[in-house]
């Protein structure tokens, strides 16, 4: 199925979210979607997917133009939508969730629940997926969540399948495996369109490459030809630094540290298993490991979101380890976390709000108990502007920013306060190379006024970039620690694979 969106043109109230977008997108084929943090990917593919309609243009399937009032509309013509998030009822089976929605759908895509357990298996055979019906979702990795989201599309008969950032959540060996899945879906003359901030993986799979800058399109690359840094300026209009300039660290004193810290999960096996961690004044530390290998308790361990089985955490020589998630916040310790939408952000409040959203109630934005308006709303200006959150408009809610955005305000946030610890979890996930640029920079800053630093990152390019030291994570246990100008991502790598003794 070709697909032609000619001039699609979306409005927001103060954006123009996509002007005159036209793009081909060929049958057999991946089209990478690339462009800078609120360029206009996810509203493209929502307008295609019928939720949005757009004030202009139209949406063109093998010459024939389309008119979708909702998405039902969209899926029936063969669109299928992978979204950025996914919308799985955890505690369902597979099955149920594939099922899920296509009752009220009139035409060809109705089944019955008999067929469609049936039609799950034989989709998951013939497309190499491996998945389960009888499974529960919430049991699942995240790698395995995807495919039951590419199998609910299949089964709805999508032509043209859109991934909207497939792989920011998916570990390097899942990320190979969905390549090997959408590999599969071409052969057989699926349509592709994969929106991506990793410029390699753009390289790396897709036929064509469409830019996006500011709502319209920037221009049109080959993937055969074009370097990582041509795709990058053409989205940022700027040339972009792929590396961050930094001096050697000069660590002080012991800022955090972790004795022996242990935790259970749900059916008593250790997930962190007798962790010894300290981190100092002025030093990044960066934790390197596949995700699931306990780095995510590791930080509820500090940020004290889950109880200890056993062990000590100690700030500034404190004893923490019974203190609440509130009391380590005001103590100060910053936390970027891992998820953004159910820890960072209150989608409902404003931006302004969600700048402020854990230390409105102090100085300087309260005083006496009551929330001092004009202060918050300028620290809020003052924080869009130095981190480039954008839209500027810090009356919006937080919901309407586009996901890397989100991201960039919660930085902005924990990055504000002048405390000596931040932890940062996945701090450029969704986020473009010019903000990545941005972001890197200003931990490298935080680090040279003396902050301790702590980022747990999938990414080993990221933990390279930062670290001065680095830890690696296996099985819930600190496998290998060494100085970062002393070691290679190769070896690394081998430690995260758990390969290395
Ligand atoms: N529901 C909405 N209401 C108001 N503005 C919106 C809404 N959805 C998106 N926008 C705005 O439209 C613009 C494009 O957003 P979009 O989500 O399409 O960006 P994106 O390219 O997907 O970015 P990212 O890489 O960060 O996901 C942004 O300025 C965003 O703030
Ligand atoms: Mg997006």
């Amino acid at each position: 199925m070709e697909l032609e969106l000619r001039g699609i043109t979306k409005q927001f109230p103060g954006v123009l979210a996509n002007d005159d977008v036209s793009l081909t997108a060929r049958s057999g084929k991946v089209l990478a979607l690339i462009g800078e943090n609120g360029a206009g990917k996810s509203t493209l593919m929502n307008v295609l997917s019928g939720l949005y309609r757009p004030d202009a243009g139209e949406i063109v399937m093998d010459g024939v133009v389309q008119s979708f009032g909702d998405p039902g509309d969209a899926i029936e013509a063969g669109i299928g939508m992978v979204h950025q998030h996914f919308m799985l009822v955890p505690v369902f089976s597979v099955w149920e969730n594939v099922v899920l929605g296509v009752e009220p759908v009139k035409g060809p895509g109705v089944l019955s629940r008999k067929e469609a357990r049936r039609e799950v298996r034989e989709i998951s055979e013939r497309f190499g997926l491996a998945v389960d019906p009888d499974a529960l979702v919430e049991d699942l990795p995240v790698g395995i969540q995807q495919r039951v989201e590419i199998i609910k599309v299949l089964l709805r008969g999508a032509k043209v399948l859109v991934f909207d950032e497939p792989t920011a959540v998916l570990t390097p060996q899942e990320v190979d495996e969905f390549f090997g899945i959408v590999d599969e879906l071409k052969g057989r003359g699926a349509t592709i369109i994969f929106i991506t901030h990793k410029l390699k993986e753009a390289l790396a799979i897709a036929d064509d490459i469409t830019v996006l800058r500011g709502g319209k399109v920037a221009g049109h690359a080959d993937p055969k030809t074009a370097t990582p840094e041509d795709l990058a300026t053409m989205m940022v209009g700027r040339d972009i630094e792929l590396v961050v300039e930094k001096a050697a660290a000069t660590p002080g004193e012991e800022v955090l540290t972790l004795h022996g810290v242990h935790m259970l999960d749900d059916y008593g096996r250790a997930i962190l298993d007798h962790v010894d961690l300290s981190v100092r004044a002025g030093e990044i530390v960066g934790v390197a490991g596949i995700q699931g290998n306990g780095q995510t308790e590791l930080v509820e361990a500090i940020t004290g979101l889950l109880p200890l089985a056993g062990g000590k955490v100690e700030f500034l020589g404190q004893d923490i380890t019974h203190a609440s998630p509130r009391q380590r916040h005001a103590a100060g310790i910053a936390h970027v976390p891992e998820d953004r939408n159910e820890m960072g952000m209150v989608e409902s409040f404003s931006v302004a709000e969600n700048l402020v959203l854990d230390s409105y109630y102090a100085k300087p934005f309260s005083r006496r108990g009551v929330m001092d308006g004009p202060v918050i709303r300028e620290h809020a200006s003052w924080m869009v502007e130095a981190f480039d959150v954008r839209p500027p408009l810090i009356d919006n809610t937080g919901g309407a920013l586009s996901g890397g955005n989100a991201q960039k305000m919660i930085v902005a946030r924990e990055f504000s306060r002048e405390v000596p610890l931040v932890i940062c979890a996945q701090p450029t996930r969704g986020i473009d190379v010019g903000s990545i640029e941005y972001i890197h920079e200003q931990i490298v800053k935080k680090r040279d006024e003396g902050k301790a630093i702590l980022i747990v990152s999938t990414e080993l390019d990221e933990i390279f970039a930062l670290s001065d030291r680095i830890v690696v994570m296996y099985d819930g246990r600190i496998v290998a620690e060494m100085q970062a100008a002393e070691t290679t991502p190769t070896e690394v790598g081998l430690y995260m694979a758990g390969k290395a003794a």
